[in-house]
């Protein structure tokens, strides 16, 4: 996630960018930086590391920078720490392409190395001034113009991109393709706008073309032309946006928590993109080789909040793969229990935000154990990737609603990645199960759409029980684990009291609560565990409970027990809770909005929890 804007037209260039980009700091905020170029002048590039505040004062706001025509960015790092040098514009060396990105480009060493045999050298850690020097190498070898080197450029690079660039040759134009990273455009009198997101140009225009994929815009002022990669004119029609300003910047979703949920399909392919290269987890980049995985007898797993309940769910996914003892504690726990470590442990952390003060708490006494520690975390740069040995990073992107789910997705899919390739180095699983394992995860965003897309059928069940007190969730295995989560989320947005419970542990206490009318919501997604769960659902009904399942498709006969199911696609049992988690995060949202709450910002909670 980033943000990207352009502007051409009469007026001052960066005041405006500056205030689109005001409008994507939702979509990261750790650097920013403008190229702003007056007439055929040079090209004019101002980077500063912070808030866009910061970016502001160093141009007076914008004031500072003369010209009409510019391109800028706000960045959420991926690639390479937030700083000066990786903030966007980059630019090749003679300034002869100065270009902003949005997206992951995968292949990004590849065609580094690609280049550095060419000749080029790289000032910064990120995949963009890789793509800014692929754009610049076929423009001068061809000498085709920018839309054929761009069109070469795109043929090469594997990945999620929106682009803005500007060429030295070619003042009062901005070039602009996208795929699978979202860019649109404006024009309006004498002006042309481009930007990540509608909010950023809604104060000049309401008339917005939508490119798509692969394809490429020629900006000048008030015009602009669109074509395919094989340089075909194309004919676009402007969409008319009725939105209001504020909506737009949940591009179009009534809150922050459910633009995310709609998220998850895309952010978790990218997290599997960022890992798996040609059919084989590639935990290189963390600083993890195999004969390092081998060398570990027993790993702990450290976390807070939903942080610690994708820990509960990878521990029983790796023990069952990698057959290696795995225990999950909680940061706040282990920090002070004297954890015993032996010199041969691998201590995993895993935090969206990676400032969590016990879980940074947790990594420094792993740490100063001596042992191997391993970061798990969305925020780059932050305090706990920065401390741990080794670092692997979630795509989710900025999250902005405090209850968290496209974070806890993107956990999940680290966890299972980790696993199996634990599995693998220890020999557990076959060449054959490791890549039916990894196919078989490359089927889990498709199939999370297909779970959101029956999203009403939740929402009528939320709003059946909005007035329900309590609820209680019952799972076995995986399903336990799944249970923690969909009980937080109730509690935490919706002020519901729940609890989540191992479902055979229930009969030892807690069934004596179960009364006339309470909610119970079975999770049923292990088919080993099946018949037991049932069993389990059926000792509550007859307490008088109220039963909704969750279980895979094929499992019909549930209807038989619970009042109301929900089916979620097949799928190997290790990755279930990335399917089942999605009807609970439905739930969670509708019922907290049924109520009238503030979904995204709960009462009483934070987002990123930086004390004790
Ligand atoms: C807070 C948030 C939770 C989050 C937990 C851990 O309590 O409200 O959603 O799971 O902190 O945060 P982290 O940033 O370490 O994942």
């Amino acid at each position: 996630m980033c943000g990207i804007v352009g502007y051409i037209g009469n007026e001052l260039a960066a005041p405006i960018l500056l205030d689109g980009l005001s409008k994507l700091e939702y979509r990261g905020y750790d650097s920013a930086g403008l190229a702003v170029r007056d007439g055929d002048k040079t090209i004019e590039i101002v980077k500063a590391k912070g808030r866009l505040k910061e970016l502001k004062e160093k141009t007076d706001g914008g004031m500072a920078l003369k010209g009409s025509c510019g391109i800028g960015h706000t960045r959420w790092a991926t690639h390479g720490e937030p700083s000066t040098e990786n903030a966007h514009p980059h630019h090749s060396d003679d300034n002869a392409v100065v270009l902003v990105h949005n997206g992951i480009i995968e292949n990004y060493q590849f065609l580094r190395d690609k280049l550095v045999k060419n000749g080029y050298s790289f000032y910064s850690q990120t995949d963009t001034e890789v793509a800014t020097k692929l754009i610049d190498y076929y423009y001068k070898k061809y000498k085709g113009g920018p839309v054929e080197a761009m069109a070469r450029s795109m043929m090469r690079i594997r990945g999620s991109y929106a682009l803005a660039i500007m060429f030295k040759d070619y003042p009062g134009e901005i070039f602009a393709t996208r795929r699978d990273s979202p860019m649109i455009i404006g024009v309006e009198g004498d002006a042309a706008y481009l930007a990540s997101d509608v909010p950023a140009i809604l104060k000049y225009t309401r008339s917005v073309y939508y490119i798509d994929n692969m394809e490429i815009a020629r900006l000048g002022k008030g015009t602009v032309r669109f074509c395919t990669v094989d340089q075909e004119p194309i004919e676009k029609q402007p969409v008319q946006i009725t939105w209001d300003a504020e909506s737009a910047e949940r591009a179009g979703f009534e809150h922050f928590m459910i633009k995310e949920i709609h998220e998850q399909p895309r952010v978790v392919t990218d997290t599997i993109n960022s890992l798996v290269r040609e059919g084989r987890v590639d935990l290189s980049e963390a600083g993890i080789s195999e004969e390092m995985l081998r060398s570990f007898s027993q790993v702990h797993i450290v976390a807070c909040g939903s942080a610690y309940h994708v820990g509960v769910v990878t521990q029983y996914v790796m023990e069952d793969l990698a057959r290696i003892p795995v225990r999950v504690d909680i940061a706040s726990e282990f920090r002070y229990r004297r954890p015993l470590l032996t010199p041969d442990s691998l201590v995993i952390i895993i935090s969206q935000s990676g400032e969590t003060a016990d879980s940074l708490a947790a990594l420094r006494e792993a740490k100063s154990q001596g042992v191997q520690t391993l970061a798990i975390v969305n925020v780059v740069g932050s305090s706990i990737a920065r401390e741990a040995d080794h670092v692997i990073y979630t795509y989710a992107g900025p999250e902005i609603a405090v209850a968290t789910t496209k974070a806890y997705s993107t956990q999940l899919i680290v966890g299972y990645l980790v696993s199996i390739e634990l599995a693998h180095a220890r020999g557990q699983i076959d060449d054959g199960e490791y890549g039916r394992l990894l196919t078989e995860l490359r089927t889990i965003p498709e199939k999370i759409e297909r779970v959101i897309e029956d999203k009403e059928r939740i929402q009528w069940f939320a709003a059946k029980f909005s007035n329900a007190r309590e609820a209680f969730f019952i799972g076995r295995g995986i399903d336990y684990a799944i249970s923690l989560e969909g009980s937080l989320k109730m509690k935490e947005i919706s002020y519901v009291h729940s609890e989540a419970y191992a479902a055979g542990e229930l009969k030892h206490g807690t069934i004596s609560l179960i009364e006339n009318g309470t909610l119970v919501i079975g999770i049923l997604t292990q088919e080993a565990l099946y018949e037991k769960m049932i069993s389990n659902m059926a000792e509550c009904k007859s307490r008088g409970a109220y039963l909704m399942g969750i279980t895979n498709y094929g499992n019909y006969n549930t209807e038989d027990t619970a009042d109301f199911t929900v089916y979620i696609p097949k799928t190997d049992p290790h990755f279930t809770a990335s399917l089942a988690v999605i009807p609970l995060q439905l739930l969670g949202y509708y019922l907290s909005i049924t109520k009238g709450l503030d979904v995204d910002k709960p009462r009483n909670l934070a987002k990123s929890v930086t004390v004790e």
